[in-house]
């Protein structure tokens, strides 16, 4: 598995639950890059590098992308996850240091590395992603799988009343991902928003006595806070996670294949995923996104919580 990400805090707890998988041999992380979003991409690297030292992972590499997006001012999602990214904490600095190269260019490395054998997984806005693919137009053939924390299509956007934040950040970038051909499993806010944990998840994980329950519960306290004022009860959505163990056990979802674009233009709807729900001839569609509808939200809760206790 490639990992992209904004690592702010449900990036965070994303991080905790693959490290878990790593250490227990079920699964493993060739690479993370980073990206502006939830922080800058230089802050995300840092919080990346801070939970693998926290983790004892080790030989993962980090690389810093992109700072921007393709096409717009570049925004911050710091009143969700601290301007630390990890809810104000400020943790010391760690050890070990981003890598050289760009995470776009370490996307096009790492999959010519092992052609045809990775996961990449994006769970912040998709400009690593868009990049990689202007710098090797085959990248698609190299790659095994997208699978892509974002969008929102019959559920509320989480920015404006239609676009989700990894797809509003870069809305550009997002197209060109959806629009190269390569096989891409899509969880939107409609699978994520239903396995919101609450007062008995939360309760569950501070009894928990490890060093990563300790920080999970530590770096949760300013997501919680700021979810608890939006869903009128204690709780948060640990949207990318449901990324990261569907990459794994895809099981774990139920899907509908659709065609996806990006709207692009709308001053009301930009940033927009809309799926084309007709029958068309091949010639005209898109290739068709796997889109996750929905979940095994008791599974996914309690896998989650056992690599954190
Ligand atoms: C997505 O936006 C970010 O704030 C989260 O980390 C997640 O990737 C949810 O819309
Ligand atoms: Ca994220």
């Amino acid at each position: 598995m490639l990992l992209d990400c904004d690592t702010g805090i449900d990036d965070a707890v994303t991080l905790l639950y693959l490290a878990s998988l790593v250490k227990a041999g079920e699964a493993e992380l060739v690479g993370v890059g980073t990206v502006h979003g939830n922080v800058d991409p230089a802050t995300g690297a840092l919080n990346t590098l801070r939970i693998f030292e926290m983790t004892g992972i080790e030989n993962v590499p980090v690389a810093v992308g992109a700072g921007r997006p393709m096409a717009q001012d570049v925004h911050f999602a710091h009143d969700w996850h601290g301007t630390d990214g990890l809810g104000e904490t400020h943790l010391p600095v760690p050890a070990a240091t981003p890598d050289g190269i760009s995470a776009p260019e370490q996307i096009v490395r790492l999959a010519k590395a092992h052609p045809g054998e990775l996961t990449l997984v994006a769970i912040g806005p998709l400009t690593n992603l868009g990049i990689a693919l202007l710098l090797e137009p085959e990248l698609p053939e190299l790659l095994r799988e997208v699978v892509i924390m974002g969008g929102a299509f019959d559920h509320p956007g989480n920015i404006t009343a239609h676009a989700e934040a990894n797809i509003w950040h870069d809305p550009e970038a997002a197209d060109l991902v959806f629009a190269a051909d390569w096989p891409i499993v899509l969880v939107p806010l409609d699978a994520t928003h239903p396995t919101a944990v609450g007062d008995e998840w939360l309760n569950r994980l501070a009894q928990g006595e490890s060093d990563v329950a300790r920080f999970a519960v530590r770096i949760l306290e300013f997501y919680v806070n700021a979810y608890t004022a939006t869903m009128k009860r204690r709780g948060c959505i640990i949207h990318d996670a449901l990324a990261a163990m569907i990459a794994v056990d895809p099981s774990l979802g139920r899907y509908e294949e659709r065609p996806v674009r990006v709207e692009l233009r709308g001053e009301l709807t930009r940033g927009a995923t809309m799926w084309d729900a007709r029958s068309l001839p091949a010639e005209d569609a898109r290739r068709t996104v796997k889109v996750v509808v929905g979940s095994d939200v008791t599974s996914f809760q309690e896998r989650l919580l056992a690599t954190l206790l």
